[in-house]
């Protein structure tokens, strides 16, 4: 059965979907079989992966139950777009409504080894559903002043959903990104968060770069556009399939990570 991880902030611009896209193709190329779920109304993570913006059906007509999970994947990704944002408010109105997107993707678990689900920077109901079918929770979070604030939300978030819904969820930890580290504000920021929580703290930080906005709009991917960035993420994701119990897949990601690498 798939794995499936959440991946949540409690505002947008923190790398969240830029970490999914990369944390995806990285995981790929480690060999497991990964399914990518956009849950974001602007319909970022499906740009990301270069799907044409009128694939349908996509997560909104899922959670509407006027399509099937299985027949929502295009390329190994369920899209999203604005029309998320009315199946939000429909959604609100009917019973188990933080249960749909768990019901629905019972049918694609025996196909995937990981669902990756890309969470809207607000921690209302959708990323509620994100978290009621998650096995894993993971915050993203910027590498600025407020950010404890900002993880002890999500965190707040991620207690309200296993009160009840989903007792197992587990909390995979924080990712501290787009960090200046040679910055007294980003290294202030890490120390807070360190001391907040400890080994929940996933090392290292994703480094800041122009990059990163410079390969979406190429549409390619930060492990091809810039390797040597890249191993952040590498690290990190052999960090992440070692608590999510894929240790093959660990050692071939850091197997990738260039030796020359900061
Ligand atoms: N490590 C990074 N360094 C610099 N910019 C980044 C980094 N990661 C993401 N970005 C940029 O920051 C913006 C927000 O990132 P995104 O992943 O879309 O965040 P979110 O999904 O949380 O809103 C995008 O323009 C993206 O290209
Ligand atoms: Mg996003």
């Amino acid at each position: 059965m798939a794995r499936t991880i959440a991946v949540l902030s409690q505002k947008g611009g923190t790398g969240k979907t830029t970490t999914v896209r990369t944390l995806t193709d990285a995981f790929r190329r480690a060999g497991l079989r990964v399914l990518a779920i956009d849950l974001d109304p602007q319909g970022n993570l499906s740009d990301y992966f270069d799907l044409d913006p009128d694939a349908t059906p996509t997560v909104a007509e899922v959670l509407l139950d006027r399509a099937t999970a299985a027949e929502a994947i295009h390329n190994d990704v369920i899209p999203a777009n604005l029309g998320l944002a009315e199946a939000e408010l429909v959604l609100g109105g009917k019973m188990g409504r933080e249960l749909t997107l768990r019901k629905a993707l019972g049918d694609v678990g025996d196909t995937y080894d990981l669902v990756i689900i890309d969470c809207p920077p607000a921690l209302g109901l959708l990323t509620v559903n994100a978290l009621v079918a998650a096995d894993h929770a993971l915050i993203s979070s910027e590498a600025q002043y407020f950010a404890m604030q900002g993880v002890e939300q999500a965190l707040e978030v991620i207690e309200l959903a296993r009160d009840g819904l989903n007792p197992q969820l587990d909390w995979l930890g924080v990712i501290l990104n787009i960090a200046d580290l040679r910055t007294v504000h980003s290294r202030e920021a890490r120390q807070a968060l360190l001391e907040h929580v400890g080994d929940r703290l996933i090392d290292p930080p994703i480094r800041a770069s122009i990059a990163y906005a410079e390969s979406a709009e190429r549409g390619l991917s930060i492990l091809d556009h810039r390797p040597d960035l890249a191993s952040d993420y590498l690290k990190i994701g052999a960090e992440i399939a070692r608590r999510v119990q894929q240790p093959e897949a660990a050692a071939k990601l850091e197997a990738m990570i260039e030796p020359d690498s900061a």
